[in-house]
């Protein structure tokens, strides 16, 4: 049988040099642990414009559309705000989330507990954090139309439509009910049904799905600008959030900070299954391309080592293996390596992004 394939999209900003880490550590497990894949690369963002003009090749896509798992890094930069919206570095990963069809974004926001002093909310609010956001990514106000600017009288108008259907709604809720399942078997669903339609059908389509299938998962409902102050005042409150793309956009970034650093959060994208039973997937960090520090080593790539343990566990069903990595980086924080996004008032000397490699990796040895 031939090895499972990774497409990996490094993309711009630090993109490239965090995900330089992960190869270092694929290719670990492909010496340590026999689990060998066939990596291809490619452009996506910003530096497949500057190839191709477009900031995602067809080809690409292809690939994309025939990998078993794609690795991202992060796209975009300030050389690109000039460009037509339509070839932003963005629109590469949002074609790849809508023609792969990935709906559920799962972003785990986990406080470890060697960093919950960065944290900006008291220890005792975060220290042991571990939450799980599930945005729909697929729908929602980022993809409804009509959309645009047009003119009417002798003003433009900027339009967006917030739009789900129930099938969009059912199969987001119960990857997330399925999630809840296996995890703290709490659930709270996220809109505003008290001025949205769209959240008065959300709510009514979770609550159908609780009540008939998940009768074991304990459901509970809040408004989303609730669900965000709930989220700073007591984060543990909460074991799985489900919410629409716009909502788990905000949130997520929300209960990112809860942990203390950007720099370490994973996120992975997951659309049905192919035929090959592997669902469709994609995993990202889920900070940005950092144009300000990209090429200097400042890096963190714990986000994207992270995520490359979620497509351990969702697409290689290597959930041993991928515990083994977070093993290996929780070890490391905990020995207190840590790059500059880490340090604190007290100061202290940070690793280079290739540094937090080698720390992973020598913790990844140490676990055999
Ligand atoms: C995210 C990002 C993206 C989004 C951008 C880069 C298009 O903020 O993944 O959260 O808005 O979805
Ligand atoms: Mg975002």
């Amino acid at each position: 049988m031939s090895n499972p394939s990774l497409l990996i999209l490094a993309g711009d900003g630090i993109g490239p040099e965090v995900m330089a880490e992960v190869r270092r550590i694929i290719d670990w497990f492909g010496d340590k642990r026999g689990m060998a894949f066939d990596v291809t690369e490619d452009l996506v963002g910003g530096c497949a414009y500057d190839a191709h003009g477009t900031p995602l090749h067809d080809d690409t896509m292809a690939k994309a559309q025939a990998a078993d798992a794609v690795l991202l890094g992060a796209v975009g930069g300030p050389k690109y705000d000039a460009l037509d919206f339509s070839v932003k570095p963005e629109r590469g990963l949002l074609r790849l989330r809508k023609e792969m069809d990935l709906f559920a974004n799962l972003r785990p926001a986990q406080c470890f507990d060697a960093l919950a002093d960065f944290s900006s909310l008291k220890r005792e609010v975060v220290a042991g954090l571990d939450i799980m956001i599930v945005r729909e990514l697929t729908s929602g106000i980022y993809f409804g139309e009509p959309r645009g600017i047009v003119t009417e009288g002798n003003e433009r108008v900027g339009i967006n439509t917030q739009r789900y259907t129930e099938s969009e709604i059912d199969r987001v809720a119960r990857a997330a009910f399925e999630l809840a399942r296996k995890r703290g078997g709490k659930l709270c669903s996220m809109e505003k049904a008290n001025v949205m339609e769209s959240g008065v059908l959300w709510r009514e389509v979770v609550t159908k799905i609780g009540a008939a299938d998940y009768p074991d998962v304990e459901l509970s409902h809040m408004y989303a600008d609730a669900g965000a102050m709930q989220l700073c005042r007591w984060p543990k409150q909460f074991d799985v959030i489900v919410t629409d793309n716009l909502f788990g956009d905000l949130l997520s970034d929300a209960a990112a900070m809860l942990t203390g650093s950007l720099g370490m959060l994973p996120s992975a994208s997951l659309g049905a299954p192919m035929d090959n039973g592997r669902p469709k997937a994609l995993y990202e960090p889920v900070h940005g391309s950092a144009p300000d520090i990209a090429g200097q080593g400042k890096a963190n790539p714990i986000a994207c080592i992270l995520s490359f343990a979620m497509a351990l566990r969702y697409s290689f069903d290597a959930g041993s293996e991928a515990d083994r990595l977070e093993a290996a980086v929780a070890q490391v924080l905990a020995d207190g390596v840590r790059t500059a996004d880490l340090m604190g008032p007290d100061g202290g000397t940070p690793v280079t992004t290739t540094g937090m490699g080698d720390a992973v990796l020598a913790a990844l040895d140490a676990s055999l």
